[in-house]
């Protein structure tokens, strides 16, 4: 409790510095990985424990976090990564990071991939749909900061999304299924993981109306 009796970070028994570090510092790590370090299931669970934490809609409980950790269906899924990047870039005519190109070249040998997964369709509506995603994807991205706080680095992947069918096949996922984003997951290994260039609040935030300023 503050002197004014309203209550701090500190009163709460929250370590900010160490919030604020995870927060800033989520940033998506494709090769500094130890390819060779298996992530323990309880860490996992631990995670998973966290991130349905997160917000739920009307819906409820519909999240399912499916785990990838076999040599074959990580291959199988890899291969069905690789070949809808390879299509972006011959279709579209996407030009690659590097570090985009690493991914899907070592994407097999992850330790882990989580696919998350929510029970039910989009609805056509814009509306349904924020409804929807805005289910699911708050404890993607939990799972993501819980993910880092231990410092096990993974990326935001969308990519399989495009091939829904395909993946439930290899994943034996049932009809009425969606799947989200796709999280490829290892220890860091000699990752520095510092913060964004991105705009500074006061450049992306308005007050009282659509470009209204503080002042
Ligand atoms: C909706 C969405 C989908 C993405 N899908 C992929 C993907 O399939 N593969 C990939 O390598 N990066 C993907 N990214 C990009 C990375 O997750 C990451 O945000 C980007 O590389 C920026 O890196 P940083 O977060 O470290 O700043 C996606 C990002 C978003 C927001």
């Amino acid at each position: 409790m503050s002197a004014t009796g309203s209550v701090t970070a500190e009163s709460l028994g929250i370590d900010l510095a160490s919030v604020d570090e995870v927060l800033g510092t989520a940033r998506s790590v494709r090769r500094k990985l130890d390819f060779d370090r298996p992530i323990p299931q309880d860490v996992l669970y631990d995670c998973i424990n966290l991130a349905t934490q997160a917000p739920i809609g009307l819906g409820g409980e519909n999240w399912r976090f499916l785990v990838i950790d076999d040599p074959a269906q990580k291959l199988a899924i890899a291969t069905i990564y690789r070949a809808v990047l390879e299509d972006l870039q011959q279709q579209r005519g996407l030009t690659l990071k590097p570090t985009q190109h690493a991914l899907a070249d070592r994407l097999h040998e992850m330790p882990a991939m989580v696919l998350v997964c929510v029970g039910g369709k989009p609805e056509p509506e814009l509306a349904g749909q924020v409804a929807f995603y805005g289910s699911i994807l708050p404890a993607a991205w939990s799972l993501m900061l819980a993910l880092r706080a231990r410092g096990i680095g993974c990326t935001w992947t969308s990519l399989l999304s495009s091939q829904q069918e395909a993946v439930a096949k290899v994943l034996q996922i049932p009809e009425g299924v969606t799947q989200t984003v796709m999280l490829p997951i290892g220890y860091c290994k000699g990752a520095k993981l510092r913060k964004a260039a991105r705009l500074p609040a006061q450049q992306v935030t308005f007050w009282n109306r659509w470009g209204g300023s503080s002042e």
